[in-house]
This record gives structure tokens, C-alpha cells and sequence, in this order.
């Protein structure tokens, strides 16, 4: 690992939970960071934070990553005004519960985030590192879910699966680079994650989460001393330990265990109205249900 003081860093998702503590993480070792995420009054409040409290440059970048084109206007706009040696793909979403509970749109929003933006992301900064030549390490957010196969959670962890795949190939694939990938797995995390998600965790839960500080922590330790992979938590741990079982055994165990320490915190949506605007017409003039 060469000097890093000085160097900038893109931290997606910077607004709150994991993000947010690697932006600290980072900060404390002198790294200016350029924060994304929605919330533009809280990134400037995180903002002021990180530049009085560590002395370090900021930069920010509003903007819905599942929008068209905001990955790219970040990459544009940001690696047209800074070397950026450090990418840290965090943001991501879970729906919780019932495939058909949430609509088509909800579902692809989890597939835009999670796989299509960190692609593009992934994609545009590798040319933007090739280009400026100086050490830099790409870090993607995946989560104990790529190991595991959660039914009522499906779409989720077949995205941090991808996760996994893409970077663990990249990795390879750029071995001889300036450029380094780490995968980061996060057990449960005490964030809104499971807010946003309508998953409802109960004490057993809680007793198995980690904070958010601990995985940022580790997440930065091991993609500076360029870890392949980077397991947080006992579930992380376990969950990659029994990878191996075939998804006969691991689907009932894994939903066993989800509702041993969770329960979906359903919305109260009726499956009718969230399903009115994916109806559409056939050929026939009727409805495809
Ligand atoms: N918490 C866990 O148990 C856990 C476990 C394993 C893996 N993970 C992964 O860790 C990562 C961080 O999650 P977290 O736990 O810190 O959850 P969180 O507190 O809900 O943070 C999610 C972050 O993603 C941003 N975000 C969400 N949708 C976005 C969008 N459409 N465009 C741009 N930014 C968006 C949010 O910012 P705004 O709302 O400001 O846009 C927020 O900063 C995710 O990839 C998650 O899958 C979490």
C-alpha cells in the first residue's frame, strides 16, 4: 500500500449506515471523499462533519443511481475533476417478503441499484484508473446473501451473488493492473437496510448484527491491504463455510433462520392495487394477469 493522505475517494450510499462510517473510516486516514447518495441535506451535514473533524477536501454528488444516466453523469462529472483512486460501490436494496407484494417496478429498482449502476460504475472507473495510472482499489458491497439462497429475499441475493461473481472475475482479470478489487460480505448490520426493506428483526436478530462502524472498519482495513474478500460477522462466516450444500438444504434452512430472527413488516398494500399499473393489454385486448 502506497501513501493514500491526499488521495480522493467515491463512496456510494454515503448518506447513512455503512456508507457513512466508511466515509469516517476513510477520513481518519486522510482520504477527501466524494459522497453520494439521494439526500442532499444530509450529505452536506455529513459533509461538514468529515472536513472539520479530520481536516480533509469533500466533494459531493446528488442523484438516484437507478435514474438513467446517473451513474454516469457521477463518473463524468467527478472523474472529469479528480484522480480517484479509491471506488467504494455501497449503495443497495432489499425487498423483504412476498414476490408478488411488491411491484414489477420496486423489483427492477433492487436489479438497477445493486447490479446495473455498481456495473457501470465498476466499468467507468476502470477506465478512469487505467487512464491516470496511480494505485487504486475498487471495493464492492456485496453481503452474507451471496453465500446463502433466501426465499422471500430472492431477487436481493441473487444481486449480491452477481456482486460476488463480478468482482471475485475482475479481480483476476486485472490482476497484473494498477487497479485492486475487494468483495465485502456483511453479515446483519444494524442500519435502515432492514427498514427499507420491511423486514421487521426481533431481539434473536439483533443479537447477531454488527455496526455499521465495525464493517467499515474491516471493509477499508482489507480493501487497503487488497483482501480478495472480506467476511464480517459470524453469519458471513457461517454462511460461506456452508456454501457448499445444495439449495435443497440451504432454501428451508436459510428461511428457517430468517424467521427465526425476523418477520416481514408487510405494508399493507393489497395485491390488487400494487399490481393495477402492471396490467397490461394483449393482443386480444384483455388483460395478461
Ligand atoms: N445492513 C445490513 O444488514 C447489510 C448486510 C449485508 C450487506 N449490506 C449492504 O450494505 C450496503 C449499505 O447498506 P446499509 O446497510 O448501510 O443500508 P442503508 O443504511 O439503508 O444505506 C443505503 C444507502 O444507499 C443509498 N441508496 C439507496 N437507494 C439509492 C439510490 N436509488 N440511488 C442512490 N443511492 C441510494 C442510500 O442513500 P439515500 O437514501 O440518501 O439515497 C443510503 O446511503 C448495501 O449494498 C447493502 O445491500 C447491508
Amino acid at each position: 500500500m502506497k501513501k493514500i493522505e491526499h488521495t480522493w475517494a467515491i463512496v456510494t450510499g454515503a448518506s447513512s449506515g455503512i456508507g457513512e462510517c466508511i466515509c469516517h473510516e476513510l477520513a481518519k486516514k486522510k482520504v477527501n471523499i466524494i459522497l453520494c447518495g439521494r439526500d442532499e441535506e444530509t450529505i452536506h451535514e455529513i459533509q461538514e462533519n468529515l472536513e472539520t473533524t479530520y481536516n480533509i477536501k469533500t466533494d459531493f454528488f446528488v442523484g438516484d443511481l437507478v435514474e438513467k444516466g446517473e451513474p454516469e453523469r457521477l463518473a463524468k462529472t467527478m472523474g472529469g475533476r479528480y484522480h480517484v483512486q479509491f471506488l467504494f460501490n455501497n449503495a443497495g436494496a432489499g425487498n423483504y417478503g412476498p414476490f408478488l407484494d411488491y411491484s414489477l417496478k420496486e423489483h427492477m429498482d433492487i436489479i438497477d441499484l445493486n447490479i446495473k449502476a455498481l456495473t457501470k460504475l465498476t466499468y467507468l472507473f476502470i477506465g478512469h484508473m487505467q487512464a491516470h495510472g496511480k494505485e487504486s482499489y475498487i471495493s464492492n458491497i456485496s453481503s452474507v446473501a451471496a453465500y446463502l439462497t433466501v426465499p422471500f429475499f430472492g431477487l436481493y441475493t441473487g444481486t449480491k451473488k452477481y456482486v460476488k461473481d463480478l468482482t471475485d472475475t475482475l479481480r483476476y482479470e486485472f490482476k497484473n493492473s494498477n487497479i485492486s478489487f475487494t468483495t465485502i460480505y456483511p453479515g446483519p448490520t444494524e442500519t435502515k437496510f432492514f427498514h427499507h426493506a420491511n423486514q421487521k428483526v426481533n431481539s434473536l436478530g439483533k443479537h447477531f448484527m454488527s455496526s455499521p462502524e465495525k464493517v467499515a472498519r474491516l471493509g477499508v482495513k482489507a480493501t487497503l491491504q487488497k483482501k480478495k474478500a472480506c467476511l464480517i460477522g459470524i453469519t458471513s462466516k457461517l454462511g460461506a463455510a456452508y456454501s457448499f450444500l445444495p439449495n435443497s438444504v440451504l432454501i428451508p434452512a436459510a428461511h428457517a433462520v430468517m424467521q427465526a430472527g425476523s418477520s416481514y413488516d408487510d405494508r399493507n398494500k393489497t395485491l390488487e392495487s400494487k399490481n393495477d399499473d402492471q396490467l397490461f393489454d394483449n393482443d386480444e385486448g384483455g388483460h395478461l394477469q
